[in-house]
């Protein structure tokens, strides 16, 4: 009888352990003892490249949006393309717009140095997108560690699951919930755009040919933007404090200056979206509250733990 229960307690501790390995999850400490100087390099490394240019912040945030969105926290969308592998930086939402790689790398460099083939590009890319907006004047947060790199990417998957600035409601809502994110968590994120820049090709059809835009602003933004040429110039997505994290992206929705289509249905119609904008367009604790709880329900989209993927030597390729 006892060798009898002690078969199914050793069992039930085997499953248990084995429940662990495939679902294990990322802790804030991962890094405590095998690269302990982590977070102050990436820090003073985002530090050095927002004095240099303060855009890069915006840039790095996209980039993390942008790879936790394609399976998940994965760094996927850092890998070069080669005469051998497709990554992502060529599919549709990422070709000549994607920027801040160079940044990666610089950290990656100086991470390896003092800690070799410990740190995923996939946590150095979390850590440098929340100092990044803590550094514009944005909320800081907890990064939950321990994700490992892909050692695949998928320029189709990058192509289709990406929202795109002309999306509607309906569009930008049902591929939020596909990555397990609700109309709440759409709403705050897009907050992203108090900061960056976009280009006169993704807002054209919106400041010459819809209605619900502020006349002055539709002019004003048409000046760099011409109705068939210039399709790189660049307009900030926030029309008053484009490198400040703040809560002025929603004022700029109720006053109908919301730069993409994207950003304006936010505000134009009914839902629990439009009271959350006003919400945030008066209370930027709320705000900044809200948005760093949702930047970690994001960082933690189908991560790559436990022996699953590696860790890159170089996030631009796989070992
Ligand atoms: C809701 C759907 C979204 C759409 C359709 C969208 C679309 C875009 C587009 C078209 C640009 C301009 C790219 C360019 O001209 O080079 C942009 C920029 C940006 N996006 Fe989004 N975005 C969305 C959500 C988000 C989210 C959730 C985040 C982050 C949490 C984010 C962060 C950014 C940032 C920071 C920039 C500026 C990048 C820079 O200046 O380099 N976006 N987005
Ligand atoms: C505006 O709409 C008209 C009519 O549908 C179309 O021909 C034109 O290309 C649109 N302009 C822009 C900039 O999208």
């Amino acid at each position: 009888m006892a060798t009898f229960i002690k078969f199914f307690v050793t069992l039930s501790i085997l499953v248990s352990l084995l429940a662990c390995s495939t679902n294990a999850q990322l802790i804030s400490n991962f890094y405590g003892k095998t690269c302990p100087s982590l977070q102050t390099i990436v820090r003073n490394e985002m530090i050095k490249a927002i004095r240099n240019e303060a855009r890069i912040g915006a840039s790095i945030l996209r980039l993390f949006f942008h790879d936790c969105f394609v399976n998940g926290c994965d760094a996927s969308v850092l890998l070069d393309d080669t005469g051998t592998f497709v990554g992502e930086k060529n599919a549709g939402p990422n070709k000549n717009s994607a920027r801040g790689f160079e940044v990666i790398d610089t950290i990656k460099t100086k991470v390896e140095a003092a800690c070799k083939s410990k740190v995923s590009c996939a946590d150095i890319l979390a850590l440098a997108t929340r100092d990044g907006i803590a550094l514009l004047g944005g909320p800081s947060w907890t990064v939950p560690l321990g994700r490992r790199d892909a050692r695949t990417a998928s320029q189709s998957a990058a192509n289709s699951q990406i929202p795109g600035p002309s999306s509607d409601l309906a569009t930008l809502t049902k591929m939020f919930k596909d990555k397990g994110l609700t109309l709440n968590d759409l709403t705050v994120l897009s907050g992203a755009h108090t900061i960056g820049q976009t280009e006169c090709q993704f807002f054209r059809t919106r400041i010459y040919n819809e209605t619900n835009i502020d006349t002055n602003f539709a002019t004003l933004r048409k000046r760099n933007c011409p109705t068939s040429s210039g399709d790189t110039n660049l307009a900030p997505l926030d029309s008053v404090t484009p490198t400040k994290f703040d809560n002025n992206y929603y004022n700029d929705l109720i006053a109908k200056k919301g730069l993409l289509h994207s950003d304006q249905v936010l505000f134009n119609g009914v839902g629990s979206q439009v009271s959350l904008v006003k919400t945030y367009s008066t209370n930027g604790n709320a705000f900044a509250r809200d948005f760093a709880a949702a930047m970690v329900k994001l960082s933690k989209i189908s991560p790559l733990t436990g022996t699953k993927g590696e860790i890159r030597k170089n996030c631009r390729f796989i070992n």
